[in-house]
């Protein structure tokens, strides 16, 4: 870490205390508080750690206010437009883009390791029919830890990479089991002589009645929602994988971990809420009544796919995705598509509405993936195992980073305790 820049006088009582100042190379400067409990005996007070860096990182810079993401210095819109995901993948991971051979060797690792144990198809089985495809991912994820255990020691950086070779290459697979488990078509196994974006289609399309081309317009539009999805800084799921690997953790289980956060509607699970709202939104029509509603303090309604913790101009990822929904739904012949007819009116409605503009709510990454996604043909409960699959290679890459700090200790927030101080025990015939 480097050296201080700047110091921070915090006075208290007349007493003050001398705080490091910390220069990022882009960003906003922090403040160095981790002795400020053993100098003044007070803690800072955060929930939803608006104002906390909760680590250092060099795998992803956000610019809210520019609406820039960067994945180790590359601009987003440059990457879901030259590159490819396993690509984006080898960068998150290693930190430069990968030479040709550098590339095809990692390519041919991840194909290599994209089938399940066997056995793991019995914990499918386990299921209702009906459950939910992200409760079957954070279970068989979960219980990946219990088939791969030459890749479960975290102090051994050869297993940490054949883990993290395994979860990227085995999440599609999984995703689309879950998928097949859930509309009771048989398991397609993955194909070695397709790319990583064609063979979930495949595994996620195919029928062993006929044979599955995929098509490459979709197998692009599929790879560039994987990229868009792949890292963001500390959000709240990869918060959740580095909390859950600062115990020691092994990799599937903060994994695990990871999928059961991002499953929450106001962050992975908003592009099922998102399509679920416009659904129910109907058509342009009534979009005044929705708008209405989701500026109403009265009224829990959100918009789903607009706002953001750090965006506040255009989420970037947003703006592809707006210009892959065109391409998927001329290609499908549902230009018309009478969703994508309210999500744009909607998005027209929202941006012109002052109370979006002062409160900076643009739409986000979730906005626009789940028409392109329900144009391919999944339905809404993919969106958000899609979203995990993506994202998968950020979480490794950030516990990668973690487990890779010296200054690494296990995470203990502390609170603002309001409860009641000592009391003592009544017995019950005096209550
Ligand atoms: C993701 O963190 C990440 O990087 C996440 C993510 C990633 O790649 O990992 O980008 C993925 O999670 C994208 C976000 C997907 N979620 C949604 O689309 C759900 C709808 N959005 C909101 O729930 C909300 O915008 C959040 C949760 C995304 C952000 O919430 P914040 O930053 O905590 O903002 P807030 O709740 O404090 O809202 C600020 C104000 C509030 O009004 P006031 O109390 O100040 O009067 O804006 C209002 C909110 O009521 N507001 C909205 C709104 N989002 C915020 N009003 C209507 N519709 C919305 N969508």
């Amino acid at each position: 870490m480097a050296e201080p820049t700047k110091t921070a006088t915090l006075t208290i009582d007349d007493q003050s205390y001398e705080l490091p100042i910390y220069s990022p190379t882009a960003g906003p400067d922090v403040i160095d508080i981790r002795k400020l409990y053993g100098q003044a005996g007070v803690f800072t007070y955060d929930p939803g750690f608006t104002s906390t860096a909760a680590c250092d990182s060099t795998i992803t810079y956000i610019d809210g206010f520019k609406g820039e993401l960067l994945h180790r210095g590359y601009p987003i819109d440059q990457l879901a437009g030259k590159s490819h995901y396993l690509e984006v993948c080898y960068l998150l991971l290693y930190g430069n883009l990968p030479s040709a051979s550098e590339l095809e060797e990692f390519e041919t690792t991840i194909t290599h390791h994209t089938m399940i144990h066997e056995q793991m198809h019995n914990f499918f089985r386990g299921f209702r029919r009906d459950a939910h495809p992200m409760a079957t991912m954070v279970g068989v994820v979960g219980a990946m830890s219990a088939f791969y255990h030459d890749s479960t020691d975290i102090n051994n950086p050869r297993e940490r990479e054949i883990a993290s070779h395994r979860l990227i290459a085995k999440m599609p697979t999984i995703a689309a089991m879950a998928y097949k488990y859930s509309i009771g078509q048989p398991f397609v196994y993955p194909r070695n002589d397709l790319d990583y974006a064609a063979n979930f289609l495949h595994m996620c399309f195919a029928v062993p009645a006929e044979e599955y081309v995929v098509d490459p317009i979709l197998a692009r539009a599929m790879d560039r929602i994987f990229t868009l999805h792949a890292d963001h800084e500390q959000n709240a799921s990869t918060s959740t994988v580095r909390l859950a690997s600062s115990s020691g953790a092994n990799p599937f289980a903060c994994i695990a971990a990871g999928i059961a956060c991002l499953w929450g509607p106001a962050h992975g699970g908003a592009n099922q809420a998102c399509l679920e709202m416009l659904k129910e939104i109907g058509r342009p029509e009534n979009i005044p009544e929705y708008i209405a509603r989701a500026k109403d303090k009265n009224d829990s309604f959100r918009l789903m796919g607009f706002g953001h913790r750090v965006y506040k101009n255009f989420d970037p990822r947003a703006t592809v995705m707006k210009q892959s929904a065109d391409e998927v739904l001329d290609l499908m012949g549902v230009e018309n598509n009478p969703i994508l007819a309210t999500a744009k009116a909607l998005e027209e409605a929202a941006l012109a509405d002052p109370y979006f503009a002062e409160k900076k709510l643009f739409p986000n990454v979730d906005f626009y993936s789940g028409i392109i996604l329900e144009a391919m043909g999944f339905p809404t409960s993919m969106f958000t195992p899609i979203f995990a699959l993506s994202r998968t290679v950020g979480w490794i890459s950030q516990w990668k980073e973690q487990l890779a700090d010296p200054h690494m200790k296990i995470g203990r927030p502390r609170q603002l305790y309001q409860g009641n101080t000592a009391r003592d025990y009544t017995d019950i015939e005096n209550r």
